[in-house]
């Protein structure tokens, strides 16, 4: 059975004062009950993810750290980058790739978000590859295609690494669902979801691949969405920035 994943993607916000409560939201003393079968990550900027790993393990807390993005290199003269061994010495154990405003902003391609999901295994840190279609693709029918072909040099690392398939987990975030307020409809997500599974199985069983939602996700149309067969959990944006949201959403 998939463990159900949920992660929450800070984004440029948070502070000190947002990780003290975020702990304390997750922890029992709030009446939170983690689920046993829920892993739960958060991604904060990276200049707080070494103090708040010792923070957590303080605490005794279930959250796991995730960073947002990491370097396609290795070491060298890439100023401001960030290597996969420095997050795995600050704690991490998640890494984002691919995220669409990194895409889209920074003009990153397939072939470097493949490379940085590598730069992730090799560090032991589980990638989560985030792919999805802008709305004028959605409303050209191109959804699937656009996403296969997101997928492409991710499966081809896969195994020309020798990758196993369920050590990495992929994240669907429809680009006009990020922000907007406007979530795809469990149905939608769960016609993407199936057909990314089934892309995956060519390369080999992916039946234990994790497969989780992000866009407009929150404490409404979380439980819903989470109820679709090929959604194993949730990565959620704005309402990761509100503890009562995600840790209401973390405990479903
Ligand atoms: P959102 O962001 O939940 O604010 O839509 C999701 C994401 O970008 O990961």
């Amino acid at each position: 059975m998939r463990k159900r994943l949920i992660a929450g993607n800070w984004k440029l916000n948070g502070n000190w004062s947002l990780c003290e409560q975020m702990l304390w939201a997750l922890s029992g003393e709030n009446g939170f009950v983690a689920q046993s079968n829920t892993e739960l990550v958060i991604c904060p900027p990276a200049v707080y993810l070494s103090r708040l790993s010792q923070m957590i393990s303080a605490s005794g807390g279930p959250s796991k750290l995730g960073g947002q993005d990491v370097s396609a290199d290795i070491d060298g003269a890439h100023t401001g980058e960030l290597s996969a061994a420095m997050l795995a010495e600050c704690g991490v154990q998640y890494g984002i790739v691919g995220h669409s405003e990194r895409r889209l902003r920074f003009s990153e391609t397939d072939q470097q978000v493949a490379q940085k999901m590598l730069r992730l295994s090799e560090a032991s840190i589980t990638p989560i590859v985030c792919v999805g279609e802008a709305l004028a693709q959605r409303d050209a029918g191109q959804a699937l295609a656009v996403i296969e072909a997101q997928l492409q040099p991710i499966g081809e690392a896969l195994l020309a690494n020798r990758i196993a398939i369920d050590s990495i987990a992929i994240a669907y975030e429809p680009i006009w669902a990020i922000g907007t307020g406007r979530s795809a409809t469990p149905e939608q997500a769960q016609e993407v979801h199936a057909h990314i599974r089934s892309v995956m199985e060519q390369i080999e069983d992916a039946s234990g691949l994790r497969i989780i939602y992000g866009g407009s996700v929150n404490a409404d149309n979380a439980a819903t969405l989470l109820a679709m067969a090929d959604i194993d959990g949730a990565l959620i944006g704005g309402a990761a920035l509100d503890p009562q949201q995600f840790s209401y959403i973390a405990g479903l």
